[in-house]
């Protein structure tokens, strides 16, 4: 983690958002030792919906449907498509949803989060967390696909803090050129919330 661990502790210790589903999925994500964003991005990315108001919300790596759980807590009206390319992930996030009640807000899909996400048109958040190496790809494979308007929203841009190692490897110098690339061609800011989170709009500034 980027922030001092007592610092990210005393974060975390602040949040008092009670949701049984949420907490289910929470304890899940210990068992199973599966990387979600957790509370902090959870809530970053529900008030950014909700102050938004998007008619589409694409995820690409949607794991169990615990980040899509916060966009579409944050929906009015609108539609969240989750997308993972492993099947097993796809139907426990439909069996959350449906627990919740808000399967109505979600269109769920299993594939390459890429390749699936091209059918869309008009995305107003497009959210990466798929494979690091993927990132860059993605958004020139979907800058087309956004509405005028919309953000880019990447988890885990500071990548456990690699982004200054003096020798990267491989995955961290995928990030670095995202991060570099989403600079050049956007507004873009990264908060450096647990690992990174990178926001981004196109160009006004
Ligand atoms: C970090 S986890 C996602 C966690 C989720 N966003 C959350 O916070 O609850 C990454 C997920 O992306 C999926 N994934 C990675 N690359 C992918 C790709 N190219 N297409 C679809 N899914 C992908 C993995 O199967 C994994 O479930």
């Amino acid at each position: 983690m980027i922030v001092n661990p007592e610092i990210e502790k005393y974060l975390e210790s602040l949040h008092r958002f009670n949701d049984p589903v949420l907490e289910k999925m929470e304890r899940l994500a210990q068992k199973l030792n599966f990387p979600i964003v957790g509370r902090q991005v959870g809530m970053f990315l529900y008030i950014l919906t909700k102050q938004k108001k998007p008619s589409l919300v694409v995820e690409l790596g949607s794991g169990f449907g615990y980040s899509g759980y916060w966009f579409a807590k944050g929906l009015d009206r609108g539609l969240v498509a989750l997308i993972d390319y492993k099947e097993e992930n796809i139907n426990k996030a439909k069996d959350f949803f449906k627990e919740a009640g808000i399967q109505n807000r979600a269109l769920f899909f299993t594939g390459d989060a890429v390749e699936v996400a091209r059918q869309f048109q008009d995305i107003d958040i497009l959210f990466l967390d798929l494979e690091k190496s993927r990132y860059l790809e993605a958004v020139e494979k979907l800058k087309n696909n956004l509405s005028e308007d919309a953000l880019i929203i990447a988890d885990n841009v500071l990548w456990h803090g690699k982004v200054v190692d003096e020798n990267p490897d491989k995955k961290t110098k995928a990030i670095k050129e995202f991060n570099e690339y989403m600079f050049r061609n956007f507004n873009s800011v990264i908060l450096p919330i647990r690992d990174g989170v990178l926001l981004a709009m196109k160009k006004s500034i």
